[in-house]
């Protein structure tokens, strides 16, 4: 499978479970707030992953260290960070109402950068690169995913 469509469609799995996200929050569910962690967990440990090591790197050798990459790249750091800290109030005991701060901040971050990777990184990777790079990219992301 092609490596940018299996993100696109990993993004759409992520929003939906964001909404979900969000009635849990609402119902102060903890379940479904410790479910949805676990998903993000599994996608910080493989989705993220396999944008930093295949799909950047190719990126930054054409455009340099700054500009949109870099700026994914500061989000996943700020995902990960967040994640790791709601994770570790959750595990202490505390309840759903005190970490609202984080899980709000997790779900505006998440959003905005799926919707910018969709609409601006994505289509970028796709103009720059030829076919054969594409599919070298996509071979090296795929091979990251059991
Ligand atoms: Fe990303
Ligand atoms: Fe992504």
């Amino acid at each position: 499978m092609d490596l940018l469509q299996l993100f696109y469609e990993d993004h759409d799995d992520a929003l939906q479970r964001l909404s979900e996200l969000r009635e849990d929050i609402k119902n102060g569910n903890r379940d479904g707030v410790l479910d949805f962690l676990k998903f993000l967990s599994h996608a910080l440990d493989e989705h993220f992953r396999q944008e930093e090591e295949a799909l950047f790197p190719p990126m930054i050798e054409v455009m340099g260290e700054g500009g949109p990459v870099k700026v994914m790249i500061q989000e996943h750091e700020d995902l990960r960070k967040n994640h790791k800290e709601v994770s570790a109030a959750l595990a202490e005991g505390k309840a759903v109402s005190e970490v609202l701060d984080v899980l709000h901040s997790i779900d505006q971050v998440l959003s905005a950068h799926i919707q910018k990777e969709n609409q601006i990184l994505f289509p970028m990777a796709k103009q720059m690169f030829s076919s054969e790079q594409l599919q070298a990219i996509s071979k090296k992301g795929m091979d990251m995913r059991e």
